[in-house]
């Protein structure tokens, strides 16, 4: 199929099959490499990227089912700005291996788009199914309160 893709702000025509992943347009034809692979079944949450604000698993997400913006970490802050989230990231130092680590924040941006102040019990649901294999959780959760005080701010 070829369709119009806004992505980041952007429209990419893409030229590709109904059932081509998110993940693959992204990665393969537009050259977002931010988005990571990691279980393909929508189980780990490395590849979450939004469509419309809203987190979902773009491994899963076919081509023909891709209605809306989308935005993924290289359009999550501005030019000139790390979003807030980010620069929390930063100053927690969270990443280790740094695999899991964009989705992540998609993932906690989409919370506290919902959410301006969340609780750790919040924090804990919303960001369940995003995994980390190196046990970044305690500091992923310090960022989220430390970004979601700066945007109260
Ligand atoms: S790669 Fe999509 S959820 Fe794991
Ligand atoms: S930082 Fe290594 S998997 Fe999360």
């Amino acid at each position: 199929m070829s369709k119009t893709l806004t992505i980041n702000g952007k429209s990419h025509q893409i030229d590709l099959p109904d059932d081509a992943p998110l993940l693959w347009v992204l990665r393969d034809e537009v050259g977002l490499t931010g988005t990571k692979f990691g279980c393909g079944v929508a189980a780990c949450g490395a590849c979450t990227v939004q469509i419309d604000g809203e987190a979902v698993r773009s491994c899963q997400v076919p081509l023909s089912d891709v209605e809306g913006e989308v935005t993924t970490i290289e359009g999550l802050g501005t030019p000139d700005a790390m979003h807030a989230l980010q620069t929390a990231w930063v100053k927690h130092q969270v990443a280790q291996c740094g695999y899991c680590q964009s989705g992540q924040i998609m993932q906690a941006a989409a919370l506290l788009s919902e959410v301006p102040n969340p609780s750790d019990s919040q924090i804990d649901e919303a960001m369940q199914g995003n995994l980390c294999r190196c046990g970044t959780y305690p500091r992923i959760r310090a960022a989220i309160h430390d970004a979601a005080a700066n945007l109260e701010g």
